[in-house]
């Protein structure tokens, strides 16, 4: 079954309640022209940690242009980083592996919670090449902490296939996977790759032993 027909499957099995999450990487950039251009009923959210890049933000406004449908933006709660950057400055997340979850904790999980909340489908754009976690995850899973269906429907796709299903449909993407950036988060916390690098090395790059995760997807 394509991509398509078990979306529209899900969106008849679970009407109203399957939500896409968006960070308008190159791979959610894909199933989003999939969901808007056939017009489903999937709710689109992204979440805007608020330390986003210029040019994700660009992406986002593009995106919104070339659709003309609705994006919801789940923001972290303004006294959670009200209180994390009085008490901690605004690059705690340097300092050690637990002020890092902490940051991701309250800018990113804590809204996915938000948005999560009553659904019964989370789509992901997950793929089994971006490490070796991932290698394991399957195209459907049950997200137990979240108690919801995870639906990854480019699990197995490669990032030429990626590459070559935006190319041809002419869909907007974001600039830094242009410029060494293979994989996109937060803009502190982001740095271009090197050659020969794997694909998430630019991400919290300054760890070494910690799994490079933000608990999104644990
Ligand atoms: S992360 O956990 O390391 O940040 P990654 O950037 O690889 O995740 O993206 C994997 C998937 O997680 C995306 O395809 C998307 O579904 C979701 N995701 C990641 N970041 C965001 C975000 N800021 N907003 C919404 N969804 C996100
Ligand atoms: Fe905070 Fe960095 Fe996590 Fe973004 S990626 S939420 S800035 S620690």
């Amino acid at each position: 079954m394509e991509v398509f027909d078990i979306m529209q499957m899900l969106c008849k099995d679970y009407a109203d309640k399957v939500v896409f999450s968006s960070s308008f990487g190159s791979e959610d950039q894909v199933i989003s022209h999939i969901i808007f251009s056939n017009h489903l009923p999937v709710k689109v959210f992204t979440l805007d940690t608020g330390r986003m890049f210029a040019e994700t933000y660009a992406t986002h406004s593009r995106t919104l242009e070339k659709y003309n449908q609705k994006i919801e933006v789940f923001f972290p709660k303004s006294t959670d980083i009200e209180k994390l950057i009085t008490e901690k400055g605004p690059f705690s997340f340097y300092h050690s592996i637990e002020n890092r979850k902490e940051c991701c904790y309250l800018r990113k999980i804590k809204p996915l919670k938000r948005a999560l909340q009553g659904n019964k489908v989370w789509i992901t754009g997950l793929r089994a090449e971006q490490s070796e976690s991932r290698n394991k995850v399957n195209l459907f899973e049950w997200d137990e902490s979240n108690m919801i269906i995870k639906y990854n429907p480019l699990i197995q796709w490669t990032n030429e296939q990626v590459k070559e299903f935006i190319k041809i449909n002419q869909i907007p993407y974001n600039v830094l996977h242009d410029k060494g950036f293979p994989s996109i988060g937060c803009q502190p916390c982001t740095r271009k790759v090197n050659e020969g690098e794997d694909f998430r090395a630019g991400r919290w790059w300054w760890e070494n032993n910690s799994k490079k995760e933000c608990g999104l997807h644990s």
